[in-house]
């Protein structure tokens, strides 16, 4: 029988997308004659006049290795609340019922979602609208339950481990003190894996409330074994215990998105001060998102792609593929977006870094 699919990336954008994509198109068209439409920025593409194109063969060649997504994304405008001008100033309104029109006037039959939390949330929402839909799930941060792994964050924990790499020999030559701020506003995941890829001496993630005192002494220490360098990897959610994480810009002047920033500098600072050894601080921000995509996160892209067609193809909705152990399998939504896959405070990880002489905070 033949099909309309529809496929779009939501949310911040991530290395792996366009295996996603090229894996929905070739497996739909090659393996079943079917027909694949993209559509243009997120849920974005979806309000007003539908913004889309025809996704052939032709269009995804190439693509496998580029970072990004050849859609392009959005992390505004989520439709169950979207931004809207009122006599009032800007309400936050539920339009998502333009999206299902529209998805029924463009005759697609299923529509594949891509894309984290947010999204995940907008697609079970149209799920329960009556829109026939899968989710594929997608964050360098990691921080998605239903799923062992997401794609994107394979390739971030390498990024920022050639950067500590990088960082070690000037900071060594230097004597300095190193801090590195990275993604992860609420699980440290980069934080953790990299830092122990990266012999990093203090990580600092959102999970556990650090202690100043703790950062010191740890830093201390190394200087007392001879070591005149430390590197410190902070997520840029974490926080100190009798604190508060850093915002740069607040939900209410960013349409509902609080944009973190800035606990490397204050750890930094903080360093600097109470220990007068001389600090830097790196920002590794978007760097982690962008660029090619690792082979583990094409392959796990290109798989999760081809398992959102068999769901379609099996009349599977509502649910979202996922990695369990070595094998892709299929889960709810409701269970991927119902809390958030978080570093275990005392698990096996961050146990192995104390071990290995790791400071995490505490
Ligand atoms: O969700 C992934 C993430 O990288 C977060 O760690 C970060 O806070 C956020 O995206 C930044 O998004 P943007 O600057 O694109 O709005």
């Amino acid at each position: 029988m033949s099909r309309t699919i529809a496929i779009l990336t939501g949310g911040g954008d991530c290395p792996g997308l366009n295996a996603v994509i090229r894996g929905v198109v070739r497996s739909a068209v090659l393996q079943r004659g079917w027909r694949v439409i993209g559509i243009e920025d997120g849920f974005d593409g979806l309000l007003g006049e539908p913004r889309w194109r025809e996704l052939t063969l032709d269009a995804v060649r190439g693509i496998l290795p580029r970072g990004g997504t050849i859609l392009g994304t959005s992390n505004r405008g989520n439709p169950l609340a979207y931004p809207v001008e009122t006599n009032n100033g800007i309400e936050l309104v539920d339009v998502s019922d333009q999206v299902v029109a529209n998805v029924r006037e463009l005759g697609v039959d299923a529509l594949i979602a891509v894309g984290g939390d947010g999204t995940l949330k907008i697609a079970r929402a149209l799920q329960e609208k009556g829109l026939p839909m899968v989710g594929v799930p997608k964050t360098i941060d990691n921080d998605l339950r239903g799923t062992d792994v997401t794609f994107g964050y394979n390739t971030a924990v390498g990024i920022v481990t050639e950067a500590l790499d990088r960082l070690h020999s000037t900071a060594e030559s230097h004597h300095r003190v190193m801090v590195v701020e990275v993604m992860g506003r609420d699980a440290g995941w980069i934080a953790l894996e990299s830092g122990i890829a990266g012999s990093a001496d203090i990580i600092l993630v959102p999970e556990i409330p650090f202690k100043f005192d703790a950062v010191c002494e740890a830093i201390r220490q190394r200087r007392a074994r001879g070591s005149r360098f430390s590197i410190v990897v902070a997520a840029e959610g974490a926080f100190p215990f009798d604190g508060q994480k850093s915002v740069k810009v607040a939900s209410d002047k960013n349409l509902g998105v609080e944009r973190l920033g800035g606990i490397g500098a204050f750890v930094a600072n903080e360093i600097s001060q109470h220990m007068g050894i001389e600090t830097r601080v790196v920002v590794l921000g978007h760097v982690q998102r962008g660029g090619t995509p690792s082979p583990f996160d094409r392959i796990l892209g290109s798989r999760f792609g081809v398992r959102a067609v068999e769901l379609i193809e099996e009349g599977n909705y509502g649910r979202m593929v996922s990695l369990r152990g070595r094998s892709v399998c299929d889960v709810d939504i409701v269970d991927a977006v119902d809390s958030l896959n978080r570093v275990d405070p005392d698990g096996n990880l961050i146990k192995a870094a104390e071990a290995l002489g790791i400071m995490v905070g505490r």
